[in-house]
């Protein structure tokens, strides 16, 4: 096991009134990592309402090696080293007197028994390969993938056909690691999508403008509980956007025309509906 979460009050001082309070554990820190035989950590701390929950990855191991900075990788690497300040995750890199400057390594593993080698593929790790180390950190992401519908993203040693990993999508060593470079243009992120995903790229006479928004509007890019990585199963996807409104005893008004009669019949994109819900070139109502 190799992640620890504890809520401790966000206040560690005693005595605000609140009966709730957890008593301080001075020693928890220490108590939890000795527990799981883990030397060194890294500590992680997400402030959520009312309670601080700490969360404490094991930094990875390879057994045997021990971390020595990203000078060292640099002299190899030096393309990707030169990079990497642009990179999301270089805000990650220890820094100070007593830190060795490790950023490569929060992902990679320590190196000094690859850099003594002169380089390697069993000696250093590669979340291009398993990304287990990357979802140590990422654990709300990783309980994604362990839903119903899901990317096929490779995990562990599993060899997955037509798998996916997370460089398919997030870039690990330059500029933003979110698709699209984290700005706000959904268009820009959905590139990312169509790479693969070709017939929604259309072109269509009649294109959904939500699309423009980002897939990610209606899609989790991770794992949903709803059939095809839906981020609602039914109506309420799209009544986000369009809106109903009663005009009258049953009569309910989306986009002008009354749909009282349809709701009940299943989603808005079952058949004989709204099918082509992502741009038509027929139908100017998105049916076919
Ligand atoms: C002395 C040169 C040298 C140093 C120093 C070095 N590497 Fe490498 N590295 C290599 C070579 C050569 C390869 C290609 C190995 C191969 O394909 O057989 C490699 C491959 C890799 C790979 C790919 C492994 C795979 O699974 O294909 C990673 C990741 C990597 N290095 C990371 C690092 C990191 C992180 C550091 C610093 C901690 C580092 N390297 C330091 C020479 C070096
Ligand atoms: C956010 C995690 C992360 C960090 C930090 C990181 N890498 Fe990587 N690295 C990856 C992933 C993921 C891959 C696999 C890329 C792929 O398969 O497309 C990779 C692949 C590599 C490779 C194999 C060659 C390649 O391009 O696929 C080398 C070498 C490497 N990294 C070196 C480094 C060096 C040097 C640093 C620091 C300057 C670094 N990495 C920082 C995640 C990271
Ligand atoms: C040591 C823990 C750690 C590891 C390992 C790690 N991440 Fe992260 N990642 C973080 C933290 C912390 C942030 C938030 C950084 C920030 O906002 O300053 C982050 C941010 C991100 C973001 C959002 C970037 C942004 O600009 O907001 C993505 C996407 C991401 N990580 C993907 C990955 C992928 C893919 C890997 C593996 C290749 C990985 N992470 C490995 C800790 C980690
Ligand atoms: C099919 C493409 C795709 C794959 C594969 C993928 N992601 Fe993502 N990821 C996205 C998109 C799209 C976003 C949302 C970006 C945004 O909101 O700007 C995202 C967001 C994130 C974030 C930011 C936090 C959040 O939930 O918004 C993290 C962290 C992350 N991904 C980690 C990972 C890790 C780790 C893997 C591999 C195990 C992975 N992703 C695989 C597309 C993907
Ligand atoms: C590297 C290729 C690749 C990328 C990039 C990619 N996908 Fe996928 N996607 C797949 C594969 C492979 C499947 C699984 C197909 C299957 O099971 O038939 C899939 C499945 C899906 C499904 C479910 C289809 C079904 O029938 O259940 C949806 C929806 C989807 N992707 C949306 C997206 C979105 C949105 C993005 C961008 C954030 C994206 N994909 C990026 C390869 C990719
Ligand atoms: C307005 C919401 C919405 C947006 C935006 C959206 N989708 Fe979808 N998508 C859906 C719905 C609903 C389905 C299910 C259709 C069905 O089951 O017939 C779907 C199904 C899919 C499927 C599975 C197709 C199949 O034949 O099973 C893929 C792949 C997909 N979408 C990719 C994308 C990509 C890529 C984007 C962005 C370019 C995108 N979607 C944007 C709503 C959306
Ligand atoms: C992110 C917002 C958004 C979401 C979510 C969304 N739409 Fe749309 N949709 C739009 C916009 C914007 C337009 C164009 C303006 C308009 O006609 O309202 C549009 C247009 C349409 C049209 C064409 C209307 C016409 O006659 O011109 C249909 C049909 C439609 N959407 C159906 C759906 C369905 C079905 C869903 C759910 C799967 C959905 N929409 C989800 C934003 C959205």
């Amino acid at each position: 096991m190799s992640c620890i979460q504890e809520r401790v009050p966000c206040d560690g001082r005693d005595g605000s009134g609140s009966g709730r309070r957890e008593p301080a554990r001075p020693g928890w820190l220490k108590g939890a990592l000795v527990t799981t035989g883990v030397l060194g950590a890294v500590a992680s701390v997400l402030v959520s309402c009312g309670t601080l929950s700490r969360t404490v990855v094991a930094p990875p191991q390879i057994p045997g090696a021990e971390y020595i900075g990203d000078e060292d990788c640099a002299m190899c690497h030096d393309v990707i080293a030169e990079h990497f300040a642009t990179a999301s995750h270089a805000r990650l890199t220890a820094k100070g007197d007593n830190a060795l400057g490790s950023g490569c390594e929060t992902c990679h593993g320590p190196g000094s028994l690859h850099s003594d080698a002169g380089g390697g593929t069993d000696n250093i790790l590669n979340p291009g390969k398993d990304p287990t180390i990357c979802l140590n950190c990422h654990l709300e992401v990783r309980s994604r993938f362990m839903l119903r519908s899901k990317h096929p993203v490779v995990m562990g040693h599993d060899v997955i056909q037509g798998g996916l990993t997370c460089t398919d999508c997030h870039s690990p060593h330059e500029g933003s690691a979110r698709p699209g470079g984290g700005g706000l243009s959904g268009l820009a992120r959905n590139d990312a999508c169509l790479s693969c995903h070709e017939a929604q790229r259309g072109p269509y006479v009649f294109e959904h403008e939500a699309l423009r928004e980002g897939c990610d509007v209606c899609h989790d890019p991770h794992g949903s509980v709803n059939e095809k990585l839906l981020v609602a199963r039914n109506a309420s996807l799209c009544l986000r956007c369009h809106f109903q409104q009663q005009a009258g005893p049953g009569v309910v008004l989306i986009g002008g025309q009354n749909h009282s009669e349809f709701l009940s019949r299943g989603t808005c994109w079952t058949s004989g509906c709204h099918e082509a819900v992502h741009g038509s070139r027929v139908s100017s109502s998105l049916r076919y």
